[in-house]
C-alpha cells in the first residue's frame, strides 16, 4: 500500500503489567506472601501496601489503582505516547494456588483480560488498533493435569485480544525444562501464541546479604539471573531445537543472556554430557528469541542487539552483520506500573530512560529505532494499521 505522507511510529508497550480485580480479591484475602494487606499510612489513613517478593521487608510496597484501573493505564499511556499496550498479569500470577483454585482463575482472568481489552479505547492516531492487547495466563502449577493447561490454551485461542500467555519460570514444580510440559510447548507452537517468560522469584536471597538494600538485589540481580537460568535450561533441554516455532519474549532485554552466551556455548562444547545434544552452537537459539528493551541503557541494548544479529549470523555461510540486525527482535516495554516516580513527579524515570536507551544505540537507524518502538510488536502479533 502507498502512504500519502509518512506515518508516525507506533509506540507499543510490551511489558506493562496489572492484577484485575478478581485477582486483587484473592490477594486481599491471604494472611502470607503473596498478599496485598492495609495498615495505617503516615497521614493516618488506610493504606495498602503489595507483599510479594520472597524475604521482602516487611512493609512490601504501596499498591492502588494504577495496578487495576484501567484508566490510570490510558492516562499513564496518554503521557508517555504510548498508542498500544500488551498488558500482563503481573508476578506472581496463579503460582501459589492450589491446582483447582488455578485453574478455574486462570479461565476467569483471561475472559476478564479480553473484556478489559476489547472494550478498550482505539488507539489513539492509529485507529486501526485497539489502544490494548494482552497476555493470558496459564494454570501452571503443581499438580495441574496438563489437558486443564491444554483446555486454557484452547480457551486462549478463542479470545480475540489476547495474543499470547505470560509464565513464569516454575512450570508445574520442576521448571520449564520439566518434560511434562512438552504437550504445552507443541499446544503453544501450533497456537502461534507469543510466551512472554517473567521473572519472580530470583535466586536464594542468601547471596544477598542482610544489608538494607530495599529490594535493590532482587530486583536488579535476582529478576535477570532468574531469567537467565531458565532460558539456559530450555536451550540446553532441546525445546527450541524441537519448536523451532515457539516465539518466546523475554523480559528485562533476557537478564545476563547475552553476556554470558558465549562461555554458556563453550561450556556445553567443553562437556561431554551435552556436547552433542544440542542441533546447533548455543548462541544460535538468542536469533530465535525476542527481548524485551526493558535494559535501562542504550549499550546494553546494543550489546544485547549485536548478540542477536550473531546469532543470525550463525544460519549464513560467512557471518558478517550490521549492527541494526538484532534491533528486529527488540520490543520496547516499561514494567508499568513498577518503578514509578518517587517524588509524586508525573513523568516516569523508568520509562524515559528505556525510550531514551532506544534512541541511542550506536548503530541504530531511525527506522531500526521506529522497530523497536512500535514495529516489531506489530509484526510479532500480526497487527496492521
Ligand atoms: N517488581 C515486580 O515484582 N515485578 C515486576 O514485574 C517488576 C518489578
Ligand atoms: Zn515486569
Amino acid at each position: 500500500s502507498t502512504r500519502l505522507s509518512p506515518s508516525p511510529t507506533p509506540v507499543v508497550d510490551v511489558h506493562t503489567h496489572v492484577y484485575f480485580p478478581r485477582y486483587a480479591a484473592e490477594l486481599r484475602a491471604r494472611s502470607s506472601a503473596p498478599r496485598i494487606l492495609t495498615r495505617t499510612g503516615a497521614d493516618g489513613k488506610p493504606e495498602e501496601r503489595l507483599l510479594i517478593l520472597d524475604g521482602e521487608p516487611g512493609s512490601g510496597r504501596p499498591v492502588g489503582p494504577q495496578y487495576w484501573n484501567r484508566e490510570e493505564k490510558l492516562e499513564f499511556m496518554k503521557r508517555h505516547h504510548i498508542h498500544v499496550s500488551f498488558v500482563s498479569s503481573a508476578n506472581p500470577w496463579l503460582d501459589f494456588l492450589p491446582a483447582e483454585r488455578a485453574n478455574t482463575l486462570a479461565q476467569a482472568l483471561n475472559n476478564d483480560l479480553e473484556e478489559y481489552c476489547a472494550s478498550s479505547p482505539k488507539a489513539d492516531g492509529f485507529p486501526g488498533l485497539r489502544s490494548i492487547y494482552g497476555f493470558g495466563l496459564l494454570p501452571l502449577v503443581p499438580h495441574i493435569p496438563i489437558s486443564s493447561v491444554i483446555q486454557t490454551i484452547e480457551q486462549i485461542k478463542t479470545l480475540p485480544h489476547v495474543s499470547g500467555v505470560i509464565m513464569g519460570t516454575k512450570g508445574i514444580g520442576k521448571g520449564l525444562d520439566d518434560e511434562a510440559l512438552e504437550p504445552v510447548w507443541e499446544a503453544i507452537e501450533s497456537a502461534g501464541l507469543v510466551v512472554f517468560v517473567h521473572p519472580h522469584y530470583g535466586v536464594d536471597t542468601q547471596a544477598f546479604g542482610n544489608m538494607p538494600n530495599g529490594h535493590v538485589l532482587p530486583l536488579a540481580l535476582g529478576f535477570p539471573f532468574e531469567t537467565t537460568i531458565t532460558i539456559t535450561r530450555l536451550i540446553l533441554a532441546g525445546v527450541l531445537d524441537r519448536y523451532p516455532n515457539l516465539r518466546l519474549l523475554l523480559a528485562h532485554s533476557g537478564g545476563a543472556l547475552s553476556q554470558l552466551s558465549s562461555r554458556i556455548a563453550s561450556c556445553i562444547a567443553h562437556d561431554p554430557v551435552v556436547a552433542k545434544r544440542l542441533q546447533h552452537d548455543a548462541r544460535y537459539y538468542l536469533g530465535k528469541l525476542y527481548f524485551d528493551a526493558v535494559a535501562y541503557g542504550p549499550e546494553e541494548l546494543g550489546f544485547v542487539s549485536e548478540t542477536i544479529a550473531r546469532a543470525e549470523s550463525y544460519n549464513a555461510t560467512g557471518g558478517s552483520y550490521n549492527a541494526d540486525a538484532g534491533s528486529t527482535r527488540m520490543l520496547f516495554g516499561t514494567d508499568h506500573p513498577f518503578f514509578p516516580p518517587l517524588e509524586g513527579s508525573q513523568k516516569w524515570q523508568s520509562v524515559e530512560d528505556n525510550m531514551k536507551a532506544i534512541r541511542n544505540v550506536r548503530g541504530w537507524s531511525e527506522s531500526a529505532q521506529a522497530d523497536v518502538l512500535g514495529h516489531n510488536a506489530l509484526k510479532l502479533f500480526n497487527l496492521k494499521y
